[in-house]
């Protein structure tokens, strides 16, 4: 048997607007009704089955939960704070750790108040001033919670909003994406000067594990570009003061993290192209069964990123890793897998504190809608029952005790 050190959470993960349901304030729910992405509608209805949803956790046996606060909905207008919303974010909090599960707080999980996305968002840097407002009013009104991540996988956001154009605000303008990735630095540098003291304040990272197409000099050249621009260029632009955008770098005020978030999926496949525009082409790396996602499985890519990302003397957590999939013993297998290459990580002296398993429950991704299922528990969309899957019971075994097969 593999044993984790005590202490280590394992838990799961979900975010606002993947599973509440209801989110009218938030841009998401703007362009789904003008039709250009699928509508959430009630999604998983946890924002009026929370506790259910958190009964079934502390029954399974999971330690820890992260979420995200949906800042549309305690920002519904401009300087304007819903206290009831912020009061059930509080009871949330207040219930898991009566359940003896640790949370873990995101304060922006890709979506963005309507009113806030209509001036510009992050493309602008004046509008830092509202990102501002809502840390302080979580600063001055959440307690009870220790690890708060301010962004959820920015080069994501910053990628899929403003280079490739599939969520809002639908831009393909790599000149604007630098831009906002820059922003996005400077936000996490006023929200670390806000909630430092009283929170440990840390940012999640996703990272897909890139390898050369080849053994040409050419495709390791591509791949390490890639992961230096998407893996680590921001968390070096946090650190360092100096950003090295898509194009140019950019002075930013150098702040702090008192922990790295890692979220891992899937391996990725780099091949140089000749274009001066776009300098790589990437595929999923065809490494193994693909799952609903269209990616493949690569377990030791968990580990590979844990030991890079320990280069940065942080206290680690995997923040996110799992699997669409409707074979559920597939998605056993995978847990069991990649919890073994986190346990190698720990054995190599990697400061490893967590892994949260994606998702709790099945829920709304994305752009994808709500066919793809990440979920331990299933999740029925017209009577929101939740069935856990053997999968939950298995990986509540092992977060009961603490330990896994090797
Ligand atoms: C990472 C994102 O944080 C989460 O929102 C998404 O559902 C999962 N990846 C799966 O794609």
């Amino acid at each position: 048997m593999l044993r984790f050190p005590d202490g280590f959470l394992l838990g799961t993960a979900t975010s606002s607007y993947q599973i509440e349901g209801g989110n009218v304030w938030s841009d998401w729910w703007y362009w789904a009704e003008k039709g250009k992405l699928p509508p959430a509608g009630k999604a998983c209805n946890s924002w009026e089955l929370y506790e259910r949803d958190i009964e079934l956790m502390a029954e399974l046996g999971y330690r820890a939960y992260r979420f995200s606060i949906e800042w549309g909905r305690v920002f519904p207008e401009e300087g304007r704070p819903n206290e009831e919303a912020l009061m059930r974010y509080q009871g949330i909090i207040d219930l898991l750790n009566e359940n003896g599960i640790v949370p873990m707080l995101t304060l922006h999980h890709f979506t963005l108040p309507t009113w806030f996305a209509l001036k510009g968002g992050f493309e602008r840097e004046e509008n830092l001033e509202h990102w501002r407002s809502y840390v302080e009013l979580i600063a001055d009104n959440i307690e009870g919670v220790e690890l708060v991540a301010t962004f959820n996988e920015p080069m994501v956001y910053v990628v899929a909003s403003y280079v490739e154009g599939m969520w809002p605000p639908f831009r393909r303008n790599p000149l604007k994406a630098e831009k906002v990735a820059a922003n996005l630095i400077k936000a996490h540098a006023i929200a670390y000067e806000i909630l430092r003291g009283k929170f440990r304040v840390g940012i999640v990272k996703n990272r897909p594990h890139f390898i050369p197409a080849s053994d040409s000099e050419r495709d390791r050249k591509a791949a390490e570009e890639i992961d230096y621009t998407f893996n680590r260029s921001l968390l070096d632009g946090i650190l360092t003061g100096k950003f090295r955008g898509f194009m140019r770098t950019f002075d930013v005020p150098p702040s702090g993290l008192d922990w790295l978030g890692m979220n891992y999926y899937n391996i990725i496949k780099v091949k140089a192209v000749r274009n001066p525009l776009k300098r790589f082409a990437v595929e999923d790396a065809n490494v193994s069964r693909k799952t609903d996602m269209g990616w493949s499985v690569y377990p030791r890519g968990i580990y590979e990123g844990l030991k890079a990302f320990s280069g940065y003397n942080l206290p680690l957590y995997v923040t996110e890793n799992g699997i669409a999939t409707l074979d559920d013993e597939w998605r056993i297998e995978f847990i069991v897998q990649h919890l073994q290459y986190v346990h190698r990580a720990l054995e190599e002296g990697i400061d490893v504190r967590g892994y949260f398993y994606w998702s709790l429950i099945d829920n709304y991704e994305w752009a994808e809608g709500f066919r793809p299922r990440f979920g331990l528990i299933e999740v029925d969309y017209d009577t929101f029952e939740r069935k856990p899957r053997r999968s939950a019971h298995v990986y509540g075994e092992i977060a009961k005790k603490g330990e896994i097969s090797d």
